[in-house]
This record gives C-alpha cells, structure tokens and sequence, in this order.
C-alpha cells in the first residue's frame, strides 16, 4: 500500500518536471523583480505613433544630405541646367577621387569603359565609337583626349558620369557603374592621353 502510493507521488511530481518547461515557449516564465523597466524595456515599433517624436512618428526620415554607408552620391539629381553646372564644378572642387593609381585598378577601369564608353566614345576616346560612325546614335560623343575634358577636375568627371552631361545629349550612368569603377573610369582617361 505504501509502496504504490509513493509511486503515484514520484510519477506526479516527475511529471511536474516536464510540464513546466513546455507550457508557452513564448512566454518568459516567472520574472524575479518584474516590476522594474528594465526587465520589459518599453520601446516604439518602427511604424508606431509616437508621443515624443517629430510629426508624432516612430520611424524618421534621414536628415538632409545623408549619404547611405559605402556611397559617394554627389549630390541630389539637379533641377536644371544652371543647377548642373554650378553642381559639376562643386563636384570638382569638393569630391577627391579615393582610388589608387596603379596597373589593376587602371586594367579595371580600361575594361569599365570598354564595357560603358566604347561604343559611344570610341577605343582611344576620341569621340568616334562605333554607335556614332555606324549612325546609330545621333550626338556627337565628345573627344575625352581633348583638353576641355582634361582639363576637368577627377571630381567633375566623375560627376558627368554619374549624372550625365550638363545638355543631356549623354545619359546618367549612375545606375550602371558603381562609384569606384566611376573613379577607375576617371583614371583610365587620364591615362588616354599619357
Ligand atoms: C550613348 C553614347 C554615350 C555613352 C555610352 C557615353 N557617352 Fe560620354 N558623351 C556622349 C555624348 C554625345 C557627349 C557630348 C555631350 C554633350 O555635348 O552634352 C558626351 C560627353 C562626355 C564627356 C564630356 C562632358 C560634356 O559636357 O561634353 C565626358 C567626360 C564623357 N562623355 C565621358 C563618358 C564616360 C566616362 C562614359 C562611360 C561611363 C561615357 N561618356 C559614355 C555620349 C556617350
């Protein structure tokens, strides 16, 4: 008699055992001390009102002229041709170009612009790509081996590839090349006229 009703005891409380820890994975269990904030840090979600915030919202909108981590955007696609301007020289003036000099990013920048300029810009630059001569494409690329393109800052050029040329007659390649292939670009004409 005494022996199975310590039996039923020991298979209640074993029982106990594994029942406690399966209850609710999503909830913590007992919390020593519950009361105090920092055991349930209260915080906003990203969409949520909020009391404290400008426009009473959680989620902020970057501040002005914020550059996304790895980007070098210069800086907000201009308005109009005076605006292009003024931001093509600023580009010069302002931007440097972080790119080293030497045989592999040149190499680089040689296949960029095989793959991005040739066709328009021609294999030495000088403005008679195949697109142009074959009558393909109407403007007149311009000779980047002349002083009015080398005489730009690195800064500049990097610039028109980026946004296009001030007339539009070049399209933006922003999209297509990425910021340091742009600088091993600008490197690369450098090097046409060397
Ligand atoms: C679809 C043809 C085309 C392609 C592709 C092209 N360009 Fe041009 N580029 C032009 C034309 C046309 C002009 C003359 C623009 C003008 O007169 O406004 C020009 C002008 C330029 C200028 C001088 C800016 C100016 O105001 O005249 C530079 C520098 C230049 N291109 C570099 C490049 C580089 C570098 C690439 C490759 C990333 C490239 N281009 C790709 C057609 C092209």
């Amino acid at each position: 008699m005494m022996k199975s009703k310590l039996f039923i005891l020991s298979v209640f409380i074993s029982g106990l055992f594994f029942t406690s820890c399966v209850e609710s994975r999503n909830n913590p269990g007992y919390a020593y001390m519950g009361h105090f904030d920092m055991y349930y840090t209260k915080f906003y979600k990203a969409y949520s009102p909020n009391p404290i915030l400008p426009n009473g919202q959680t989620d902020q909108p970057a501040p002005a002229g914020s550059v996304s981590r790895g980007e070098n955007y210069f800086p907000f696609a201009p308005k109009n041709i005076a605006e292009k301007v003024a931001d093509q020289a600023k580009a010069g003036i302002e931007l440097k170009n972080p790119v080293p000099v030497n045989a592999l990013t040149l190499s680089e920048g040689k296949k960029e612009y095989q793959i991005f300029c040739m066709d328009c810009h021609g294999v030495a630059g000088k403005g008679d790509g195949h697109l142009y001569t074959a009558g393909l494409f109407p403007a007149k690329p311009r000779d980047l081996t002349s002083p009015y393109v080398q005489n730009m800052p690195d800064g500049s050029l990097f610039f028109i590839i980026t946004e296009g040329s001030i007339s539009g007659l070049m399209g933006p390649h922003g999209v297509q090349v990425t910021p340091e292939n742009r600088w091993k670009i600008v490197n690369y004409l450098r090097e046409l006229v060397k």
